[in-house]
This record gives C-alpha cells, structure tokens and sequence, in this order.
C-alpha cells in the first residue's frame, strides 16, 4: 500500500518541455494504454476511444491552431489565483499566479489587449510533445439512467488518473491541455466524427530537465472528511 500511496503523492502535472528527441517507448506507451483499458467505467460502458498522436506534422497542426483565449477562464482562474506561496499555502487549494501569464493575473484585464506573445506562449507546449493522447468518449454509451452522462464524464476521470500513474510510475512525464477539448479544428485534424467529444488531452514525454520545485498544497484529509453526518 506504501508504494501505492507513494505513487499516488510522487503523480504531478509536468509543465515543462518533453525531449523531442527521445520518443516514449512502445513498450511503455502500450502499458498506458493497457492501463486505460482496465479503468473502471460506470456499468463497464468502456465509453472512451484514445487518438495516439504522434505524428510530427499532425502534432504541429494541433499546436498551431490559433485557440481564442476565453474571458470566462481568465476571469475564473483569476479568483483562485493565489499570488504568494504564504497565501497558497493558507488557502489549500487552487494554483500560484506565476503559472500563468501576467496579464491573466490582473483582475481589470481587457481581452483585446491580451499580449499576442502571451497567448502563444500557451500554445508552444504542444510543439514540445512528443506524443499527445487524445481521449473522446461517445455519449450514446451512456450508463443507464444517468443524467447527464454524470456517471460516463466520471468514468473517463478513472481513465485519466489510470494512465496518469502508469505514466508517472515509468519516469514518463504527463500534463492534461484541457483546452484542446472545445477546439473544432482538432475533431477534423484527427478525423473524430461530431457525435464524439474530446473530452480531455495529455501530452506525453520525458522532461528535458530536471523539473523546477514548485509548491503543491492540498487541504488536509481532516479538511474533508466528516463522520456520520456532513457538518461540524
Ligand atoms: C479534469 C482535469 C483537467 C485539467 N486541465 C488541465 C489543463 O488544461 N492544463 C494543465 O496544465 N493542467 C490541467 N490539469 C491538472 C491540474 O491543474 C492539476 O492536477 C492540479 O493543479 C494539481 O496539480 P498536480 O497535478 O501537480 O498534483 C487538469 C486536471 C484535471 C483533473
């Protein structure tokens, strides 16, 4: 269990740049992906297909797509921004501000006049993969009587956290880009029909460098854990 549980505290997102030269195993790549198919899915619907994407041109295209920057995201990001590691480490939950760009850090911010380069650098990382999985799910597969999909979209998270630490458990680093999900031009680059929906993308790789410390707080299991009755 100890080894479980390391595993479990050792899995963290990997920001940074993935050697392009050095390209993930097929070995190891089939055991991610074996680990996707052992995931546990509401009623066993297995409601995911996964695109590996690996393909040099076809990881550029994606990377290019010029993605609009929602004003609801930075609006949103902005309100669980904590803006020192005192304050971080206070609140518990939510992402330092110097992950993100400085304007995304500035409450009075004006989508027009959001710095190009900025907006690039949001991209780029894509151009620094080299593998990226992209993982759809049909929503026709759906668990009985399950409003919504609520039990499917919970299913893929299984499959998420499945591959996450198989990855993180070969050395092999792993970042979610949620904000391929909503992008069109993605379903026609990889030829996804439109009854399928991404519903979320990992980029793949090998860090180039050893990866900068970098605060991770989480509240504590007192801080959620409650017995017999929700409340004090
Ligand atoms: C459903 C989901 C979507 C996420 N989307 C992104 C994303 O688009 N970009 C990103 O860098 N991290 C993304 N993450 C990673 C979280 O930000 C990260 O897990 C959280 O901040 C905790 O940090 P850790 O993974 O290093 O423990 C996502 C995680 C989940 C579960």
């Amino acid at each position: 269990m100890s080894e479980m549980l390391e595993l479990i505290q050792k899995r963290r997102s990997r920001r940074m740049p993935f050697d392009l030269e050095r390209p993930v195993a097929k070995e190891h790549l089939a055991d991610i992906l074996e680990a996707a198919r052992w995931s546990p899915t509401a009623h066993n619907m297995q409601n995911f297909e996964i695109v590996v994407v690996d393909d040099r041109k076809v990881l550029e295209a994606i990377g290019s797509i010029e993605r609009p920057i929602s004003e609801t995201f930075i609006r949103e990001n902005y309100q669980q921004l904590s803006f020192s590691e005192e304050e971080l480490l206070k609140r518990k939950t939510g992402l330092l501000g110097t992950t993100f760009p400085p304007s995304w850090r500035n409450p009075d911010f004006r989508l027009d006049e959001i710095d190009e380069e900025e907006i690039a650098s949001t991209r780029r990382p894509m151009a620094q993969s080299p593998v990226l999985l992209v993982v759809v799910y049909d929503p026709s597969r759906r668990a009985p009587a399950s409003e919504g999909d609520f039990l499917g979209i919970m299913s893929l998270g299984c499959v998420m956290e499945n591959m996450w630490l198989a990855a993180e458990s070969m050395g092999i680093g792993l970042r979610i880009v949620s904000s391929l999900s909503s992008e069109p031009e993605v379903k026609r680059i990889l030829s996804i029909p439109d009854e399928l929906i991404i519903a979320f993308s990992c980029r793949l790789g090998y860090p180039v460098s050893e990866p900068a410390k970098y605060l991770r707080v989480r509240r504590d299991v007192k801080d959620f854990t409650y017995h017999n009755r929700l409340g004090d």
